[in-house]
């Protein structure tokens, strides 16, 4: 029988890519998301992108409907997983052999002018999954950090045990989320946890199908990029170009969605092949780091766009330089990055070229 995975947020960017990932490897899935910064579409598109595994995803929105939402032209059922009743009922519907827990904000300024936002949606959200997961007697989680939990790191590459320092409310629910882990998988053994920190996913799945649409004005260098490449937006803004790097831009390490989905099909798998996993931290990354110019100029190349650009000043709490130490995910997940960053920009430019509005059709002019 196929194993049986609860997905939050798998309607979001990394959770479509990783869904589709887990469909074609023969998981059965079930998604939860309140359509808060993604599109019903993305969940349908998954679902034809998986062929005739297709029909081993369920979408959540039927059976346990919160409330019924009208966002512009598109209708979705609404579900968060701060309901308890309602993720109750997905329980009691299904045996879950584990869960991978997407679903949350992500927008760093956003979190510093709402916290509570952040605190309530990102904290009480995870709480209220992780009870009714014990209630079910499902104890196997793959959670979404970040590596934003590094900070501004003072040594380079980040390893697991560098040390932590959020610098916002969002990076906060992060690390908190992270000791919430620990501290359950110490009261109870049974409890089984990946917590997995994030370096900087972009890209596309090749198929330009799915990829990635924030609802709003996007906080990411990429998604900014390919608005600038289909011309919704006329230039981009640089932040910062006095920083100690090569070419005095931002570093990250940016790592390609699909590659980042399958680093979650590992970290799966080695919940059922190894006995002795505990709550485990992993950095998700492709231990490169790339200035902001430098991704700009391959993402030309791959586009043939010109992409103008305003150097404007540094953004409050961007680290300088970011990237990942990957020993230890390569090693104990037998997982590593394939991509660089021209098949990022590549499959970028696929996605924003097929679907210059995203997953939406543009607002009509007035
Ligand atoms: P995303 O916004 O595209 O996906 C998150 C999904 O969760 C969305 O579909 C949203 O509608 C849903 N959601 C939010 N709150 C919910 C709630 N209370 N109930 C149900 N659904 C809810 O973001 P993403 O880029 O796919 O990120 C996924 C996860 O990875 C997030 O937890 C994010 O913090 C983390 N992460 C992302 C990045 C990044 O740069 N994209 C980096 C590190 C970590
Ligand atoms: N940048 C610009 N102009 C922009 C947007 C970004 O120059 O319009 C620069 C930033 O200054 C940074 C780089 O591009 O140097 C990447 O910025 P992003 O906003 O794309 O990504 P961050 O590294 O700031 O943060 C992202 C997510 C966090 C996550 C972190 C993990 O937003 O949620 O990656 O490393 F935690």
């Amino acid at each position: 029988m196929a194993r049986r995975v609860l997905v939050t947020g798998g309607a979001g960017y990394i959770g479509s890519h990783t869904v589709l990932q887990l469909l074609l490897e023969g998981f059965s899935v079930v998604v939860v998301d309140n359509l808060d910064n993604s599109s019903v579409v993305a969940v349908q598109r998954v679902a034809q992108l998986a062929g005739e595994f297709g029909k081993n995803l369920a979408f959540h929105r039927v059976i346990v409907v919160s409330c019924f939402v009208t966002r512009g032209a598109e209708t979705g059922f609404w579900f968060d997983i701060r309901d308890k009743e309602a993720l109750e009922k997905v329980f009691a519907t299904s045996k879950f052999d584990a869960v991978i827990h997407f679903a949350g904000l992500k927008a760093v300024g956003e979190s510093v002018q709402k916290p509570l936002i952040y605190y309530k949606n990102n904290i009480i959200g995870t709480i209220t999954l992780l009870e009714v997961m014990a209630a079910h007697g499902c104890k196997k989680l793959v959670f979404s950090s970040s590596a934003t939990v590094y900070g501004w790191p003072k040594d380079l590459p980040c390893t697991e045990e560098s040390p932590l320092c959020a610098m916002n409310p969002y990076g906060r629910t992060k690390l908190m989320i992270e000791e919430i882990c620990r501290d359950i998988h110490h009261a109870d053994g049974d409890w089984k946890i990946m917590l997995l920190r994030y370096f900087n996913p972009v890209g596309a799945h090749p198929s330009g199908q799915i990829g990635e649409d924030p609802c709003g004005i996007p906080n990411n260098l990429m998604p900014l990029v390919q608005q600038v490449a289909v011309g919704r937006r006329p230039t981009l803004a640089v932040f910062g170009n006095d920083y100690s790097t090569k070419d005095g831009t931002g570093v990250r390490d940016y790592i390609h969605v699909v590659d980042l989905a399958d680093g979650h099909i590992a970290a799966l798998q080695k919940f059922f092949e190894d006995p002795n996993i505990g709550c485990e931290v992993y950095n998700l990354g492709t231990g490169k780091g790339t200035s902001v110019l430098e991704m700009m100029a391959a993402f030309e190349k791959a586009s043939g766009k010109k992409i103008p650009l305003v150097m404007a000043g540094r953004r409050p709490g961007d680290a300088e330089i970011l990237y990942a130490c990957t020993v230890k995910a390569e090693k104990e997940l037998s997982w590593k990055a394939k991509y660089g960053i021209e098949e990022m920009c590549r499959d970028q430019w696929n996605w924003a070229a097929k679907n210059p509005w995203g997953y939406r059709s543009p607002d009509p002019p007035n």
